[in-house]
């Protein structure tokens, strides 16, 4: 298997919600390591790059306005095959579809919940892990077990 990093967000709304260690522990519990990690706030210029791919969607505007309305904490997370399993950790986009054992199914508040407070973001292939680790983390900040 291969040793992948991805990024992961813990979200605003999760953040609110005081979720940040319960999250990291599932995250931990699967077997990936937190080697880089940050808690910021984004201002709608920062959301906006980094939700690009969506400006076209009609939720883009929404979007942009959660993921800017409180802190996050951004993690790189370590391990064999980190994107896709941190992806099925995650559960469905929408937590009504989101399953039992996932972080979206079992953090959801109640089964119709917005879609876009969803808990969690983790970069869905190899080039975009690239693209958004560097747009969080400096080299020196990742501390890779491979180092
Ligand atoms: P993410 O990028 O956050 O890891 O989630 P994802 O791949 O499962 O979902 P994506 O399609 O990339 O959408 C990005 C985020 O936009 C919000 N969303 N809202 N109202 C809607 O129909 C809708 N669809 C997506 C969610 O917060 C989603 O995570
Ligand atoms: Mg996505």
């Amino acid at each position: 298997m291969a040793t992948e990093q991805t990024l992961s967000m813990i979200k605003p709304d999760a953040v609110a919600r005081n979720l940040l260690g319960r999250v990291t522990a599932r995250t931990e519990g699967i077997g990936l390591q937190v080697v880089a990690a940050r808690m910021l706030r984004m201002d709608r210029t920062r959301a906006e790059q980094f939700y690009a791919v969506h400006q076209q969607r009609s939720f883009f505007e929404e979007l942009v306005k959660f993921m800017a309305s409180g802190p996050i904490l951004a993690q790189v997370l370590e391990g064999d095959e980190a994107i896709q399993r941190y992806r099925e950790l995650m559960g469905a986009t929408f937590p009504c579809d989101a399953e039992e054992g996932t972080l979206r199914g079992d953090f959801r508040e109640h089964k119709d919940v917005d879609p876009l407070y969803n808990i969690v973001h983790g970069s869905d292939s190899l080039e975009n892990a690239r693209v958004e680790i560097e747009f969080f983390f400096s080299p020196a900040e990742i501390h890779s077990r491979s180092d």
